[in-house]
């Protein structure tokens, strides 16, 4: 019960939804059939687009992607990319995951994300260092860092290997296209920065970086196929979505965690922190603040930090684990190098073992205090398999806002800081 078996992971939301909770009792129907019935009038009304467009995209525009990536790779040594917050986080985050040693040697990647001038320095050094590619993603084409960033690096830079990603109509970077004649991908109008990982914003920096991104589409319209023909009830992502809410407005759960167990899945979690901070945590349609704490964390390391708190500290958080089921080949421990005859049974057992079964002691000394928790588990670890868990929990956070009667879509908070950062320069 309440266990979930989409295309290339698992969902165990039964601790979420189980008898201990209030939940149990709760009939989500109403709450269901009411958000789906909003959420699809924006899909067909085509205000909202992220879901659909993993088939809306055009044969035309990927295969513009495809020769750009090839003439880019041919031509330049590796890539500096500018970009930041739904620009920067979904792809980066991908890369991050799937990249080995070889491709990054091969044809190294700089996502110049920040400003600071620790940032700058590293970005200059790489460009100075070989010779690169050039990609500037900004949906608006007006954002402050990456603009700045942008003009600083510049000198250094081939403007015939740059390529602009942003609004096919507005901004200044939409301007420079206009002018200059850049190379050039469409952000889709209704597709917002922090949704946007399955559009050219994210397709381009992954094909670049190695990944297969037809695969990665895949993924997204497997999960999609998966989920159309399931009643309200039985589909994962509205009782995701409900495990979030319900803990959050009902049991006082404010903070909700999601903690993988691979140190390349980090990255993952702090886009899944973005895109449900600034889709959810706003003001709603009565003008009341809402929206849980998101925030991402790391095992085993955060079982070494922050373990203490959540078994002891206010139960007021939910915890979400990620593991990556087994590999076909996995790395066993390594001898000692001086007799250690209590330690000998380490090299019995591999670090993908150790690995998941620290997760399951956590879960289980979770469960001891009552503290919720859930779990997903990648079959695999592909781009078919990111693919589908992004769609998803794209998904599942459209279908949270609609529960907490927010405007997911809009972040003006984040617009409110950015046009005080232009005035105050
Ligand atoms: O999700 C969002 O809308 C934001 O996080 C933006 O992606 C971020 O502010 C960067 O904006 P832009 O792509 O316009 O440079």
């Amino acid at each position: 019960m309440n266990t979930y078996s989409l295309p290339t992971f698992n969902l165990d939301l039964s601790d979420l939804l189980g008898a201990h909770s209030k939940i149990s009792n709760f009939n989500p129907l109403p709450l269901f059939e009411k958000a789906q019935k909003s959420l699809e009038q924006k899909f067909e009304n085509k205000t909202i687009g992220f879901y659909h467009w993993p088939e809306v995209i055009s044969a035309d525009e990927i295969n513009k992607i495809q020769t750009l990536t090839r003439e880019l790779r041919n031509q330049y040594e590796g890539l500096i990319i500018f970009g930041i917050g739904g620009s920067h986080l979904g792809a980066a985050s991908i890369l991050e995951a799937l990249r080995n040693e070889k491709e990054e040697k091969n044809f190294p990647i700089f996502w110049l994300n920040n400003v600071d001038r620790w940032a700058m320095e590293r970005a200059q050094s790489f460009v100075t260092q070989r010779k690169v590619a050039t990609l500037l993603i900004s949906k608006s084409g007006n954002t402050t860092e990456t603009l700045s960033g942008f003009f600083h690096l510049s000198p250094h830079l081939d403007p015939k290997g740059i390529v602009i990603i942003t609004d096919p109509e507005s901004g200044e970077l939409r301007r420079w296209i206009n002018t200059h004649g850049y190379n050039h991908l469409p952000v889709p109008p209704n597709i917002g920065g922090r949704f946007s990982v399955l559009t050219s914003v994210g397709l381009l920096p992954l094909a670049l970086g190695g990944v297969n991104i037809s695969d990665l589409l895949q993924g997204a319209k497997d999960l999609k196929k998966s989920l159309a023909p399931l009643p309200l009830q039985k589909n994962p992502a509205y009782q995701y979505a409900l495990s979030s809410y319900w803990w959050d407005k009902e049991e006082g759960h404010h903070t909700q965690y999601l903690m993988p167990y691979h140190s390349n899945l980090k990255l993952l979690t702090d886009w899944y922190v973005q895109l449900w901070a600034e889709s959810i945590g706003k003001k709603d349609l009565q003008g009341k603040s809402v929206g849980p704490t998101f925030v991402g964390s790391l095992g085993t390391r955060d079982q070494h930090s922050l373990l203490q708190l959540f078994k002891e500290g206010p139960n007021n958080k939910v915890v979400g684990f990620i593991d990556v089921a087994s590999h076909a080949q996995p790395l066993i421990v390594g001898a000692s190098p001086v007799p250690s005859p209590d330690f000998d049974y380490l090299c019995q057992h591999s670090f993908e073992e150790i690995n998941s079964k620290a997760l399951l002691a956590t879960a289980q000394s979770l469960k001891t205090a009552g503290v919720p928790t859930y779990k997903i588990v990648f079959t695999e670890l592909t781009p078919r398999s990111l693919g589908s868990f992004i769609l998803f929990q794209e998904l599942a956070c459209a279908i949270a806002g609609e529960f907490y009667q927010v405007n997911t879509f809009n972040q003006p908070g984040v617009e409110e800081a950015k046009r005080l950062l232009r005035q105050s320069l």
